[in-house]
């Protein structure tokens, strides 16, 4: 009897596609609205303006599906791209879990070529990268108890607009986004566009 009621219960849930579990599985379905922008592999699309996230780190996806969400990124008037992405953010909210099993799912996905389009001076910007080490570490690949992202396997043209952001109050400015404002003062050390493709230059020659 037992059985044949779980059994049910089951289908129902199944045929109103209200699932609710959580974990990989779920974000694999999660992950469906977020392809047509970020790509089917998770490898980021310029002309969307979403970067590659497939295989970068799981608390770091979190942490910004949380800002986004919350509006302590991509809730300021220019921020064009931020904006775009805020709404889906906010739509995880409707299950509980999904921020989690979303960021689980992507992150298990293979890491993709990152775009280098910018051209810069690696020798030079190698210098600029010292100031960097301290929190995003020496091969660039981040530090969790820094709140610093990987920054390798990410494409120049993302991590470019995202200096900027940085450094014209877009992004890290938020009273709500304190580990960005950490990042804030160090996008000011960056101070012109061949000193942000310098520092991406050398950054692609991290493994
Ligand atoms: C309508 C297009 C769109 C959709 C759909 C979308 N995103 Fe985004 N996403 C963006 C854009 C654009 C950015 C870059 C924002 C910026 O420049 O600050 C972004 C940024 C992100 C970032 C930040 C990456 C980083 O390195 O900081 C994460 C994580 C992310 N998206 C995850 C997701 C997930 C997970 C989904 C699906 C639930 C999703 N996105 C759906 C457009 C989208
Ligand atoms: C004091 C610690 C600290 C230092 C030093 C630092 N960063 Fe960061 N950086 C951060 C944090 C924290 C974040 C994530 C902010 C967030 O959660 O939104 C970040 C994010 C970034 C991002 C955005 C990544 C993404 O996926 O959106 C870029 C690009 C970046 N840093 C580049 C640099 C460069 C280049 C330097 C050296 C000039 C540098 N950082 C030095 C703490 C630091």
């Amino acid at each position: 009897m037992k059985k044949t009621i779980l059994v049910f219960a089951a289908l129902l849930l199944a045929g109103c596609g209200n699932v609710t579990e959580v974990g990989a599985e779920r974000g694999k379905q999660v992950f469906r609205t977020c392809a047509p922008c970020h790509g089917v592999d998770g490898g980021g699309m310029e002309a969307t303006g979403a970067p590659s996230i497939a295989g970068q780190e799981q608390w770091y996806i979190e942490s910004q599906l949380v800002k986004f969400r919350d509006g302590a990124r991509g809730d300021h008037p220019d921020d064009v791209e931020g904006l775009r992405m805020r709404p889906m953010a906010r739509s995880l909210r409707t299950h509980a879990g999904d921020v989690e099993s979303v960021a689980e799912y992507v992150s298990s996905m293979p890491l993709q070529a990152p775009d280098h389009t910018l051209g810069g001076d690696a020798a030079a910007g190698a210098a600029r990268f010292a100031l960097c080490v301290a929190c995003h570490g020496p091969d660039g690949k981040g530090n969790q108890a820094m709140n610093a992202p990987s920054l390798t396997d990410k494409d120049d043209w993302y991590l470019a607009r995202q200096i900027e952001k940085f450094k014209s109050g877009i992004r890290g400015a938020d009273p709500l986004d304190a580990s960005g404002a950490t990042m804030v003062p160090m996008a000011m050390t960056l101070p012109d566009d061949k000193a942000v493709a310098d520092v991406l230059a050398h950054i692609a020659t991290l493994k």
